[in-house]
Parts: structure tokens; C-alpha cells; sequence
């Protein structure tokens, strides 16, 4: 079986891509991570694929003009490693429309929140002002408008009594290391099989 060839975008921890690399560890799994790029030179997540054997680039956004030329070495690295699909996680810049479009229906991301609620940043602190009761993340098809796009599979949680943005996203990120794998392993069945993929997952921990 030929495993899809997975690009994962990166600027920090790097813990998501940790549960797609121990995922795809499994030669069993449909999908293998191919290349890590980072935009920060001192990503952590960086040596979390040196360890499991994945090659890595910097292309770090200040030393391009502006978006279109950083985007476009981004375009030009994964198209060289092969890349058949792109995993945003924790990525932490904009891409243009023109990359998006170029990527349409072969990028994902992982975002902490139950869209369409809370898009962009401080997700849990949103939830918290808002008082919503159950909260989590979902992995989601990236389309040019932010937080957006057709969603594959989300998590929840409880909001508990007494919770921070730390405790909160505690909670969360140990769903979305679930979830992702998960939303990868359906999209790269998916293509081995041809088939189209059955409901939209929920995962409550509730
Ligand atoms: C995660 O909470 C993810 O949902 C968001 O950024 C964070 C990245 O964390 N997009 P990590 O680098 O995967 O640990």
C-alpha cells in the first residue's frame, strides 16, 4: 500500500505533529510524515522529526519580501519532497489565497475550538468569557477564510468549574492529539480506497 506523503507546517511545540509522527509510526497507517518545515529556526518541534528520522527545513518569513515570495519557497519545498497533503499544526502564519488555492482540498489544519465558534486566537479564553459548557477542537480542510473551511472531525470537553486558559487548553490539547491522527488516517484512507468517508466525527469526552 502506498502511504500518503504528508508535509507538516510548524512554528513552535510541536505536539500535535508528535501525535501524527507516533500515528504514522504504525506501518500500518495510511500516511507518512515526509517533510517538517518550520518558520522559527528554534521550533521544538523540529527535533521531535529529527528524532523520528523526518527531514526538516527552516524557511523562516523574515528573510522574504513579503508573503508571496515566503509562501511560494514554502509551495516550492513541499512539491519537491512530494508532498500529496499539508498538515497545519500550530503554524503560525497567514497563508495567501493564491497558496491555499494552490493546496484546495490537500491542506488541513488543527484548530483549539469547536468551530464555527471561536476563530483566531485565545480560543479558550473566548470560551471562558463566553460561558459555554463544552468546548474542544476540530481538524478542518484550510480554505482562503481563517477557521473556516468543510470540518473532518472534532473533539469536546467539559468547561469545569474553576477552569483557567491553561487548564482549559490542558483538556483540549489532549483531545486534539486524537483527533488529528485520526482526521489523517480517514483522509488517507479515503484516497487508498477511493471511497468517500462516512460522518463527520465527534468525540465527546463528556
Ligand atoms: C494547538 O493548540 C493547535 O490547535 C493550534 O496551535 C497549537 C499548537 O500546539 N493550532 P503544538 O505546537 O502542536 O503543541
Amino acid at each position: 500500500m502506498a502511504r500518503l506523503k504528508v508535509g507538516v507546517l510548524i512554528s513552535g511545540r510541536g505536539s500535535n505533529l508528535q501525535a501524527l509522527l507516533d500515528a504514522c509510526a504504525d506501518p500500518a497507517f495510511p500516511a507518512e510524515i515526509a517533510l517538517v518545515i518550520s518558520n522559527v529556526a528554534d521550533a521544538s518541534g523540529l527535533e521531535r522529526a529529527e528524532k523520528a528520522g523526518v527531514p526538516t527545513v527552516v524557511i523562516n518569513h523574515k528573510d522574504f519580501s513579503g508573503r508571496e515570495a515566503f509562501d511560494a519557497k514554502l509551495d516550492e519545498a513541499l512539491r519537491a519532497h512530494g508532498i500529496e497533503l499539508v498538515c497545519l499544526a500550530g503554524f503560525m502564519r497567514l497563508l495567501t489565497d493564491g497558496f491555499v488555492e494552490g493546496w484546495r482540498g490537500k491542506m488541513i489544519n488543527i484548530h483549539p475550538s469547536l468551530l464555527p465558534s471561536f476563530k483566531g486566537l485565545h480560543t479558550h479564553r473566548q470560551a471562558l468569557a463566553a460561558g459555554v459548557k463544552l468546548h474542544g477542537c476540530t481538524v478542518h480542510y484550510v480554505t482562503p477564510a481563517l477557521d473556516d473551511g468543510p470540518i473532518i472531525a472534532q473533539g469536546a470537553v467539559p468547561v469545569l468549574e474553576g477552569d483557567t486558559e491553561g487548564t482549559l487548553a490542558g483538556r483540549v490539547l489532549a483531545v486534539e492529539h486524537q483527533i488529528y491522527p485520526l482526521a489523517l488516517k480517514i483522509i488517507a484512507g479515503v484516497k487508498a480506497t477511493g471511497s468517500t468517508p462516512g460522518a463527520t466525527l465527534i468525540n465527546p469526552t463528556v
